[in-house]
């Protein structure tokens, strides 16, 4: 079968799977919607309430870090007719079948495998597709709108799928969204409520001062410039770019040739200083922007945007970041762009603390521990963000306290790993089983909430578990 082929026949057994979801929910008054508190997990909430909504359904919301025996006893104490696990549940669906509720599963997470399934269960690695970078749970959720209205009524929630999938990084490894994912793109290309493109891919090309846009990137590193403000400026200056007039300039706000003079100078810059070209790659690639939001906000652009929700949820406040997914502009829209600014100055901290403690290598596996210096809702950010600049040539893991005084991990490894074997999910989560904790994900990337006492076996476990899925043994 052709790659194309092979999306094509996913797409439509996805399709069925949520038609099957829709007829399910046929004749049921108050759904809980029970999501994950990241971008894809509140994309993907507001995408299933909107849409349920639109068919008058009452919803009720609630956000979970992890499904974890609390959490699920307080799904089940709610009493709603149904429950739509929307980013989460696959890793555990014999547990959510053994509560004996009216359940619905939209995840893209590794599942279990169990005997018992819900009333439907909807993941891209149930029909061939890999839910790591070829569809987020937000890009299922749009899939389960879509079946609902059926007349394309539901089309322009396909901005939030593609915020929530580049929220999961799934435009990473290539550089631009593949699969399912950009099956969904072009929906909402052609609705015109997105547009992509090949652009410098730095954080903040809406919102920031060009000179701050180049200040502040961590991926690529660019020596001499990411973290020089000044150097920033007189490099600007140097490529004969204005800085500014009544107010900063920002990347949008520069001409086309403008933008291509500062790309090459850039990569001229990279390679002087020894950057390789495969790093330099990543420079460019798509970048997606929201034409239905206003320009210069972080609405605009997809990357900023997810950044914007991943800086309400993880602290807590994800119903914020719900509102804004649905539409609020003025209040909540307000509150998280100030939960963004404490978001920035936490993940700045939290790459010094990874600095000042350092970074152990074990044999096969890397890790560092951030104690209660950084929160466990961000860790996973932290560590992904360091990794990009540490040793790629095996996992890292990071370690951060958790408020129950459990051990929050964090794991993440390279599409090259994932190619030599790499499958984080399965060996964080067994890992995690053996010594009393809970985890799951994917292959490229994954977590897990531990006993604090188990640090020590549990890198042993994982260290040995990884050393034998790279060296193509089966541990199981
Ligand atoms: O819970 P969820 O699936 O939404 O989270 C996926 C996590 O995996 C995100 O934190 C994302 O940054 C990470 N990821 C990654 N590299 C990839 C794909 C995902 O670090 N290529
Ligand atoms: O929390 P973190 O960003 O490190 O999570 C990486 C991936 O592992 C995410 O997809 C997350 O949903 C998953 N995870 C999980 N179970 C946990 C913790 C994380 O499935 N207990």
């Amino acid at each position: 079968m052709s790659e194309h082929d092979g999306i094509l026949s996913s797409y439509s057994e996805l399709m069925r799977l949520c038609q099957k979801a829709s007829e399910e929910i046929h004749g049921i008054n108050d759904i809980l919607v029970a999501s994950h508190v990241d971008a894809d997990g509140l994309t993907a909430a507001s995408i299933v309430c909107s849409a349920l909504a639109r068919v008058g359904i009452e919803y009720h919301p609630l956000f979970f870090r992890q499904l974890d025996d609390v959490a699920l006893r307080q799904i089940a104490d709610y009493g709603s007719e149904l429950v739509i696990f929307t980013d989460l549940g696959s890793g555990i669906v014999g547990d959510i079948c053994r509560l004996g509720l009216k359940a619905i599963i939209i995840d893209h997470h590794k599942p279990e495998s169990s005997q018992q399934q819900p009333l439907v269960h909807i993941n891209p690695h149930l029909v061939g597709s890999d839910g790591a970078t070829q569809l987020s749970a937000s890009g299922v959720s749009f899939i389960f709108a879509y079946a609902l209205a059926s007349n394309g009524e539901n089309n322009d929630l396909s901005p939030l799928a593609i915020v929530g999938a580049v929220g999961d990084l799934q435009d990473l490894a290539r550089g631009q969204l593949i699969g399912i994912n950009r099956t969904i793109l072009e929906i909402g290309a052609k609705s015109g409520a997105i547009s992509f493109a090949r652009d410098l891919r730095l954080f903040g090309r809406q919102t920031r001062p060009v000179y701050k846009m180049l200040e502040y990137s961590q991926d690529p590193y660019l020596p001499g410039l990411s973290g020089n403000e000044d150097a920033c400026i007189a490099f600007l200056k140097e490529t004969g770019i204005r800085l500014g007039g009544e107010r900063w300039r920002r990347w949008i706000d520069l001409e086309q040739e403008e933008k291509a003079r500062v790309v090459s100078a850039i990569i001229r810059r990279g390679l002087r200083n020894g950057i390789s070209n495969v790093k330099l790659e990543r420079l460019i690639g798509e970048v997606y922007t929201l034409l239905r939001e206003s320009e210069g906000t972080e609405l605009r652009d997809a990357s900023e945007y997810s950044t914007l929700l991943n800086a309400t949820a993880r602290y807590g406040f994800s119903e914020i970041g719900l509102k804004v997914c649905m539409g609020d502009r003025e209040k909540a829209f307000e509150r998280s762009r100030v939960l963004l600014g404490q978001h920035r100055q936490n993940l700045v901290k939290g790459l010094k603390v990874v600095n000042e403690r350092g970074i152990v290598a074990l044999k096969n596996i890397q890790y560092f521990d951030a104690g209660n210096e950084i929160l466990d809702t961000i860790i996973g950010i932290v560590a992904g963000m360091c990794f990009q600049m540490a040793d790629r040539s095996r996992p890292i893991l990071a370690f951060a306290r958790t408020q129950e005084g459990n051990l929050k991990v964090s794991a993440r490894g390279t599409q090259d790993l994932v190619r030599s074997g790499l499958d984080l999910a399965e060996a964080i989560s067994n890992a995690a089983k053996q010594v009393g904790g809970i985890g799951g994900g994917h292959n490229i990337a994954a977590g897990a909430t531990i006993p604090s006492v188990a640090k020590e076996e549990f890198l042993e476990l994982v260290d040995t578990i990884i050393g034998l899925q790279l060296a193509g043994t089966s541990f199981i």
